[in-house]
């Protein structure tokens, strides 16, 4: 699996809801990509998930089909690591080092800790005020060359480099300084419904969203509510015309065509034709990871067996930089 040559990807999803289109367009489908040509290890962020409330039998069962999901979309785990993030307890224990490494004010400027407060006014609890420490420790354990990430990952990403370099400079050269991999096509894929909102798991309006597991029929009914423009021209204008827009990354991204093609396959087509050509391009390209999912969570203990090596492997991994990392910053270690 390992090859010392090659460098190291490593990314992470939470486990709180099936993947949409957007976490498949502007993450995981590039990960399978570069299983090939990198040393490659990707996680289920189950830490992470803890910042908002979910009932703990569902944050269970989530977590195991968001594993299973992986694997239904083409991750491979003789090709790659995968692993539950809190199956290694490196994570919890680096994340508190990053904490006491991050200052108040630039967690303070992190966009989705405002948009998430906002949200959930009810919940601002600390753990999603120190969700960038957690998340640059994950990023930190593995010393990963390469981060990818949908374009709303940036700024953590940032913050990332930031942490690393304070903590080089204070302590002496440790980790490698990340950088963020944003897939061309597909980086940031927009609800249906409000194309100048991201598509998120957690949207309570169905529609406005693609989950990696709808059936063909749903798919195209979603597609075909899709809100777009009254002018009736397939033009690519994000500013303008961002529904449109949006649809038409989507079909970039899953066909390789360039806008301008699109442009021109859907000249003098109105917008029944151009809704209803997206959504058979996603039904088709979602149709064999519904199909692979279907197979792998029935067999619980194959997905059990996959997350035990996991765990092994990545907290070996894992072990030697946090162990160099408290040296560094003299906490005693263990005898
Ligand atoms: P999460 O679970 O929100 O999303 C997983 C990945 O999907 C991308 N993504 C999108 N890309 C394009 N369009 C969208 N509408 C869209 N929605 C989500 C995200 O950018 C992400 O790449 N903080 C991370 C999880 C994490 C992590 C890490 C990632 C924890 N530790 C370390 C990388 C490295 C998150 O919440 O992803």
């Amino acid at each position: 699996m390992e090859n010392e040559t090659k460098k190291i990807i490593l990314s992470g999803i939470q486990p709180t809801g099936v993947f949409t289109l957007g976490n498949y367009l502007g993450a995981v489908r590039s990960w399978k990509k570069m299983q090939e040509d990198y040393n490659c290890y990707y996680f289920i962020a189950d830490l992470h998930s803890m910042t908002i409330h979910i009932d703990p039998q569902k944050r269970r069962q989530q977590t195991r089909e968001a594993f299973a999901l992986l694997l239904a979309c083409g991750i491979d785990t003789e090709k790659s690591l995968v692993f539950v993030q809190s199956h290694n307890k490196c994570h919890a224990e680096m994340g508190w080092i990053m904490d006491c490494c991050s200052q108040f004010g630039e967690l303070s400027r992190m966009t989705q800790f405002k948009d998430k407060s906002a949200k959930h006014p009810d919940n601002i609890n600390a753990g999603l005020f120190t969700y960038p420490a957690l998340m640059a420790g994950d990023i930190l354990l593995y010393q990963a060359d390469y981060v990818p990430v949908g374009a709303d990952q940036t700024q953590h990403l940032e913050f990332t480099r930031d942490v690393a370099t304070r903590f080089n400079h204070t302590y002496g050269e440790v980790f490698k300084l990340p950088e963020g991999y944003f897939p061309k096509a597909g980086a940031r894929v927009m609800s249906l419904q409000d194309p100048t909102s991201k598509m998120s798991k957690s949207d309570t309006n169905p529609k406005a969203t693609i989950s990696i597991l709808d059936d063909e029929k749903t798919i195209l009914k979603k597609f075909k509510s899709a809100v777009t423009d009254s002018e009736a021209c397939v033009r690519f204008d994000p500013d303008k015309k961002p529904g449109v827009s949006n649809l038409m990354t989507i079909y970039s991204a899953i066909t390789g065509k360039t806008m301008e093609e699109i442009e021109s396959e859907f000249a003098g087509k109105g917008y029944g034709d151009f809704k209803a050509a997206v959504g058979q391009a996603v039904a088709d390209e979602l149709r064999p990871i519904r199909e692979n999912f279907a197979r792998l969570i029935q067999d619980r203990s194959y997905l059990e067996e996959e997350m035990k090596k996991g765990a092994e492997r990545a907290t070996y991994i894992a072990n030697k930089t946090l162990t160099k990392v408290k040296k560094r910053v003299g906490l005693l270690l263990a005898k």
